[in-house]
């Protein structure tokens, strides 16, 4: 079911596999039409599947990443990239490894830096100087984080350190073989990074995420939910499973 509310184009679909398969459509789309896109990259479960969509999709109709550019959205700090846990590990795993891209474009934010505010204001200049994002993947965390923008009484403008919430090192801690394990801060891209961006796609499955997508959606806008702020962003997609969808089926058939 496709829907649109307040400019936000929301698609439900059957099953976790159908919504990867949507967003990884999307992604080489913004590929074929502009071969030299700046894409946004998300990890975390929820796009495992889009990236072995997106692999599939190179290896069988040699969708081309040569001349692609890419921004991960965040790193645990204090980890290297060659530990099995860091984003940079787990980007090669499900997608560099596997497809053209050339290794000089790309971008995630390192996991151990001497000066974190430098790192930082380098890594926003890096993206202004390829103008803006083409096209921001993203997911959700249940608290409503976007990246490792964690609710906050304000909100993070550009790519910053962050402290991650009680509950975000509890829902990460199945990666790690203990909680104690989990890094305790983060580098992530800001809300002005995000809101920058030209188009953005939203990924979320599970029924764990259906409270925080129904806020993100029909909630205040409030950076106490960092994804509200999607509301007002003018191209954004919300690709969502039955699970996560079902709460806000509900309001979008009444209207
Ligand atoms: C992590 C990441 C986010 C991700 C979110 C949801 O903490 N920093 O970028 O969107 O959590 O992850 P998952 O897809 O595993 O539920």
């Amino acid at each position: 079911m496709k829907y649109s509310y307040k400019g936000m184009n929301i698609e439900i679909y059957e099953s976790y596999d159908e919504l990867s398969n949507k967003a990884a459509q999307i992604i080489a789309a913004q590929v074929i039409l502009k071969p030299k896109s700046v894409l946004g990259l998300a990890t975390g479960s929820t796009p495992e599947r889009m990236y072995k969509y997106l692999v599939e999709m190179h290896s069988n109709l040699k969708l081309d990443f040569e001349n692609i550019t890419t921004f991960n959205l965040d790193e645990y700090l204090g980890i290297t990239e060659n530990n099995v846990q860091s984003y940079a590990y787990y980007m090669n795993q499900h997608l560099f490894n596997h497809i053209n891209i050339n290794r000089d474009n790309i971008n995630i934010p390192k996991g151990i830096v001497n000066d974190i505010n430098g790192f930082c204001h380098q890594y926003d200049e890096k993206i202004a100087s390829l103008g803006k994002i083409d096209l921001q993947v993203l997911g959700i965390g249940t608290n409503g984080h976007i990246g490792f923008n964690e609710p906050d009484v304000f909100f993070e403008a550009g790519t910053h350190l962050v402290k991650l919430d009680e509950g975000t090192i509890v829902a990460n801690s199945r990666f790690f073989s203990s909680i104690d394990e989990v890094p305790k801060e983060a580098i992530s891209i800001g809300i002005r990074n995000i809101m920058q961006s030209k188009k953005v796609i939203l990924l979320a499955s599970g029924k764990n995420k259906e409270e925080a997508v129904w806020e993100m959606i029909f909630g205040q806008v409030t950076p106490n939910l960092p994804a509200s702020i999607l509301q007002v962003h003018n191209d954004v997609t919300i690709l969502l499973d039955k699970e996560s969808g079902s709460k806000v089926k509900i309001e979008l058939d009444k209207l």
